[in-house]
């Protein structure tokens, strides 16, 4: 695992000042763009989602790059994926969390007929930096039917504490 972990790692690169003057952007796209380093990602987290969230049924994936992350593993586990996206973007009746970010609120939503009772949930996505989009997916899936498992993020920036208070979280690279 941890030699696979390596590979990814050395693949991603850091953007200073992007797109905002002090922020390190970390770009996840080279784990796509080659098949070798898809199919590790793939292994990487199917490893970790059997591991640490056994009976999950579906996975939930955060828009936008959490998508991405979901369905590098989704079919390797034999569960579903559901989207959670910003609002007015999904069909028919949804289920809506507003949270807070650093100036003003926005607002995610889940197509409500996409989990049921019997689902057992993965919330999934690229990365956990202050942890504000996590815990409006917790959330979210709170206010659904569905049992929430957990939470898994291929990386977290360990200085921002944004794991805390959210339950049975897991990521794999810290930065
Ligand atoms: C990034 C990243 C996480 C989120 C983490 O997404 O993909 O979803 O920020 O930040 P937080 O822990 O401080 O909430 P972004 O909003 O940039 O959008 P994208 O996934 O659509 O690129
Ligand atoms: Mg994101």
């Amino acid at each position: 695992m941890e030699e696979k972990l390596k590979v990814l790692n050395d693949c991603m690169t850091d953007h200073p000042d992007f797109p905002k003057p002090g922020i390190i952007f970390k770009n996840i796209m080279p784990l796509f763009s080659d098949p070798e380093r898809l199919a590790l990602l793939g292994e990487v987290l199917e490893e970790s989602i059997r591991k640490n969230f056994p009976g999950c049924t579906k996975l939930v994936g955060l828009e936008s790059r959490g998508f991405l992350m979901g369905m590098a593993v989704a079919s390797r586990l034999g569960v579903g994926f559901v989207p959670i996206r910003k609002k007015g973007k999904l069909p028919g009746e949804v289920v809506r969390q507003e949270y807070t970010l650093e100036y003003g609120t926005d607002i995610v939503e889940i197509e409500k007929c996409s989990l049921t009772a019997s689902d057992k949930v993965v919330l999934i996505d690229d990365l956990i930096a202050t942890g504000g989009t996590m815990k409006a997916a917790v959330k979210l899936i709170g206010s659904t039917d569905a049992a929430l498992l957990g939470a898994l993020c291929l990386i977290e920036i360990d200085f921002l504490k944004g794991k805390e208070g959210i339950e049975n979280f897991v990521s794999l690279i810290h930065v």
